[in-house]
C-alpha cells in the first residue's frame, strides 16, 4: 500500500521552477531517499509533503487522505498530516531541557503524565541519552543534540519520518554511527521515511529506494543496487559513485570479427549492441570493474600509471591512456610506481552505454 502518494507537484519561487511536474509513490514502511545536487528541489519536495510550503499545482495523499489538492483548494495543515519532521539544524528549544524537548513531542497526543514520563524515558534510553535528561541543548554535541530530536519524533509516534539533512552537521565519524541508529530506529518503528540528502553513500546504505533528482524533476526512481549497477541515464550513472564513473565517448561499429564500441583510447567488443551500428554513445565503466594486469597481455588495454592514491582499506590508480585518464579501484594496498606500463582489462559485460545524445541507459541485458 502507497503511503505518501504525490501526483504532478509543482513548486516555483518567482522564476525558478523548484519541482516540476514530480509524481513518487512511497509504499508503507518503506524507506526512500531523495538525492540530488544542491538546488536540484529535494527539500522542497519534503516540505510540501510536511505541509510547510504550498504546491502551485498537484496533489498530495498520506495513508489514503488528501491532504493537498490545488484542484480542489484542499490544504491539511501539517500539524494534522500525522507526520514526524528531523532537519539539519536540530531545532531543539534551547530553554527546555532534554526531557522537556522529548516530552514536547507527546503534546500532541495528549497522554496522561505517568504515561508521558515512561515513554520520554524510553525513547531516551532508545537513543543512548541516560543521564542527560536535565541538560539543555547548548551543552551537548551536535550528535547529541541531533538524538533528542531523533527522540522527540519518536516519541509522538508519527505514521510517517521526514527527515532533511539530519546528520549533515556532524562529522565524519559520528555520522556512520548515526546512520546505524537511524537505520535501526527505521527497521524498528516501521515507519514510511522519506530521507533527503545530498550524500550518495547515506543514500545507498540507507534506503530501500533511492530517488535521484536533477532541476526539480525525478530522473530515477529504484532500489541502491539498481542505481548503482544500472543507471538509467548518463546524468545518474556520473552523480553514482565515487570516484567517479569512467565516461568514454564513441560509436558502435560493425568490423569483421563483430560488433565493437570504438571509442576515445578504447575500443571493446559489444555482442550486444547489434541493433544499434552508427550510433554515437558513452560507455560508462565503474572504477572496481577495471582489472590491472602488469606486464604484455594480448587483449588487456595498456596504458601507464599517471597517480597511485592509497587510501587504506583500497587504492585508486588512475591510468593514462592516448591521452585519457582512466580512475581504477584495488582493494588493499598496490605496488605500482607511477610510470609504469600497466594492462587494464574490461569485462564486456561490465560496460553500459548511454545514447550521447538524451543520456538514456541502452539495454544490454546486464543485471
Ligand atoms: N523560499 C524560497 N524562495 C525562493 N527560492 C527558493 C526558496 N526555497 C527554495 N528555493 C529555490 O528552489 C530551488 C530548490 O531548492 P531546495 O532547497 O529544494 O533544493 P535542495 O535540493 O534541498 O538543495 P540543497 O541540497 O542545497 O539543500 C533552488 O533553486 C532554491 O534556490
Ligand atoms: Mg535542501
Amino acid at each position: 500500500m502507497a503511503m505518501i502518494e504525490i501526483e504532478g507537484i509543482t513548486k516555483r519561487f518567482g522564476g525558478v521552477t523548484a519541482v516540476d511536474n514530480l509524481s513518487l509513490a512511497v509504499d508503507a514502511g518503506e524507506f526512500l531517499t531523495l538525492l540530488g545536487p544542491s538546488g536540484c528541489g529535494k527539500t522542497t519536495v519534503l516540505r510540501m509533503i510536511a505541509g510547510l510550503e504550498v504546491p502551485d499545482a498537484g496533489e498530495i495523499r498520506i495513508a489514503g487522505k488528501t491532504v493537498f489538492s490545488a484542484q480542489r483548494g484542499l490544504f491539511v495543515s501539517p500539524g494534522k498530516r500525522g507526520i514526524g519532521l528531523v532537519f539539519q539544524s536540530y531545532a531543539l528549544w534551547p530553554h527546555m531541557s532534554v526531557r522537556q524537548n522529548v516530552a514536547f513531542g507527546l503534546e500532541i497526543r495528549k497522554v496522561d503524565p505517568e504515561e508521558m514520563k515512561r515513554e520520554v524515558a524510553e525513547a531516551l534510553a532508545y537513543m543512548h541519552l541516560e543521564g542527560m535528561e536535565d541538560r539543555y541543548p547548548q551543552q551537548m554535541s551536535g550528535g547529541q543534540q541531533q538524538r533528542v530530536a531523533l527522540a522527540r519524533m519518536l516519541v509522538a509516534r508519527p505514521g510517517v519520518f521526514l527527515m532533511d539533512e539530519p546528520l549533515s552537521n556532524l562529522d565524519a565519524k559520528l555520522r556512520i554511527e548515526m546512520r546505524a541508529e537511524i537505520k535501526r530506529l527505521h527497521r524498528e518503528a516501521h515507519a514510511t521515511t522519506v530521507y533527503v540528502t545530498h550524500d550518495q553513500t547515506e543514500a545507498l546504505t540507507l534506503s530501500s529506494r533511492v530517488a535521484v533528482m536533477e532541476r526539480g524533476r525525478l530522473m530515477q526512481v529504484a532500489p541502491p543496487r539498481e542505481i548503482y549497477r544500472r543507471p538509467a541515464s548518463l546524468f545518474v550513472a556520473d552523480f553514482i559513485g565515487s570516484p567517479t564513473i569512467n565516461l568514454i565517448p564513441g560509436k558502435i561499429v560493425r568490423k569483421s570479427e563483430g560488433v565493437f564500441f570504438d571509442g576515445e583510447a578504447l575500443s571493446l567488443p559489444a555482442p550486444a549492441l547489434a541493433a544499434h551500428i552508427g550510433a554515437e554513445v558513452t560507455a560508462a565503466i565503474r572504477p572496481e570493474e577495471i582489472q590491472i594486469e602488469t606486464g604484455e597481455n594480448e587483449d588487456a588495454v595498456s596504458g601507464e600509471a599517471y597517480a597511485v592514491l592509497p587510501a587504506g582499506s583500497e587504492t585508486i590508480v588512475q591510468i593514462r591512456r592516448e591521452g585519457r585518464i582512466f580512475n581504477v579501484r584495488v582493494i588493499g594496498e598496490t605496488s605500482f610506481d607511477v610510470g609504469e606500463n600497466l594492462c587494464m582489462r574490461f569485462l564486456p559485460e561490465a560496460v553500459s552505454y548511454f545514447h550521447r545524445n538524451g543520456g538514456d541507459r541502452i539495454d544490454t541485458g546486464r543485471e
